[in-house]
């Protein structure tokens, strides 16, 4: 496939960058809405730092402050009205994926035609000027950081669901990887899983064909998780674990891992059935379906590639024949999540049962990625393949 390749978000890494923080808000104005989520900024101390380098360069500061993980469209049309009423020109993301991705559904709404960003998520308003957006990154999982799209959730109607545009990047995202010492195990862990999950879900285990170089830097990446996520566990304080954790959040989904992939993200789709409607920790949901979506979909057409993924990042070996070795990858990822990683192996261990399956297959193969009401990536899933992969993961 042909492809555009644009990613304008400039990035700022490391321990030393904070200061730089003022004048790259300036640049838009003085106003700034800092948004964030409950409170570990606080805990932490990032937020006394940061408000004290803003009000010492003379930026005025607003507020809107607990932005829930798996963030409402309500809090984002909270901020909305701030933005409106106090005339603010720049947001100030400071937290993980939740908050940055409110901060962007704020960006897309405050020009609208509309107090309402869901208007927008459902495409009765079309996203036109937006309100810069700089991020101070806290937790290494989603890529929000470095990527144009926003997932919000509609909790009334238990829809997930999300904007994706180009004005959406980042103008500017800090990037200290120090910040995340205090994250802990347990969103360390759902963290990794997300960004191993980005890489699977929308270039490696895509239909096949793509550039080599690619396939082998998203394995690259791959290993370089699966590697650090460990020692970040083990010693939370770990600089290096933490760097490598961080960039590789960027990475994964800054455009560049899937250039030129037809993409089809269906852990994504189906993850995002289980949050909207049980409101659970993202990563933790992706790796709850992974191993059952692989051993699902494993067959003659899958296992090569499967197989590959085993042998190149999970030390699976390169010996056994292609469905072995695809076998051996399975239980390999099941190890890394659910022994490794120390997340629960199943939905039922959140709270989770298979009454509202059918609804959720149903809008996963009716929804952004299934405009024929089948999911296709490596194999083709219709709704009563998606309840299948459901009921394994319960
Ligand atoms: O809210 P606070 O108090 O800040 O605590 C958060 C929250 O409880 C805590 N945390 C974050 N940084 C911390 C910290 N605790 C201690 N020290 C720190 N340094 O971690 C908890 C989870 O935060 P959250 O922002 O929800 O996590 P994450 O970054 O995983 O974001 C998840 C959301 O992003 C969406 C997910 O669906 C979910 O809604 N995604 C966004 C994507 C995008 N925009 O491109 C793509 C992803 O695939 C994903 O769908
Ligand atoms: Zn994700």
């Amino acid at each position: 496939m042909d492809f555009v390749f644009a990613n304008p978000t400039k990035v700022y890494f490391g321990t030393s960058q904070l200061p730089h923080l003022p004048e790259e808000l300036l640049k838009f104005g003085r106003k700034v809405l800092l948004v964030y989520g409950g409170g570990s900024i606080k805990k932490n101390g990032l937020y006394g730092r940061i408000t004290s380098l803003l009000e010492e360069q003379g930026l005025k500061l607003f507020e809107l402050s607990g932005v829930e993980p798996n963030p409402r469209h309500t809090t984002v049309n909270r901020g909305v009205q701030i933005c409106r009423r106090e005339g603010v020109d720049v947001l100030l993301a400071v937290g993980g994926g939740s908050t940055i991705d409110c901060a962007k559904g704020i960006a897309a709404t405050v020009f609208a035609d509309t107090d309402d960003v869901w208007e927008l998520v459902e495409g009765k308003q079309s996203i036109g000027r937006t309100l810069p957006l700089v991020t101070v990154l806290t937790l290494a999982a989603t890529g929000s950081e470095m990527d144009c799209g926003a997932v919000l959730s509609n909790v009334p109607l238990n829809i997930k669901s999300g904007l994706i545009h180009e004005s959406l990047f980042p103008a500017v995202s800090f990037e200290d990887p120090s910040i995340t010492s205090s994250v802990p195990a347990y969103q360390t862990a759902s963290g990794s899983a997300d960004i191993i999950t980005h890489i699977l879900d929308v270039a490696y285990l895509s239909k096949p064909r793509q550039m080599e170089m690619l396939r082998n830097i998203q394995e690259e990446v791959l290993r370089t998780v699966i590697k650090f996520t460990p020692v970040a566990l083990r010693e939370p304080d770990n600089y290096e674990a933490r760097a490598n954790l961080m960039w590789a959040s960027s990475w994964a989904l800054n455009n560049f891992m899937y250039c030129g992939v037809q993409q089809c993200p269906i852990l994504h789709a189906i993850e995002h059935e289980l949050s909207a409607h049980y409101d659970i920790t993202h990563g933790h949901g992706l790796a709850i379906l992974t191993p059952r979506y692989l051993k699902y979909i494993l067959n003659a057409a899958t296992a090569p590639v499967i197989a590959r993924l085993g042998v190149q990042c999970l030390g699976v070996d390169a010996a056994l024949t292609e469905h072995q070795a695809a076998t051996a990858t399975i239980e390999a990822i099941s190890k890394l999540y659910f022994e490794t990683f120390g997340l629960s192996s199943t939905l039922s261990s959140l709270g989770i049962d298979d009454s509202r399956f059918e609804r959720m297959a149903q809008a996963c193969c009716h929804g952004l990625f299934a405009p024929d009401g089948q999911l296709h990536a490596l194999a083709d899933l219709s709704a009563q393949d998606v309840v299948e992969i459901l009921k394994l993961s319960l």
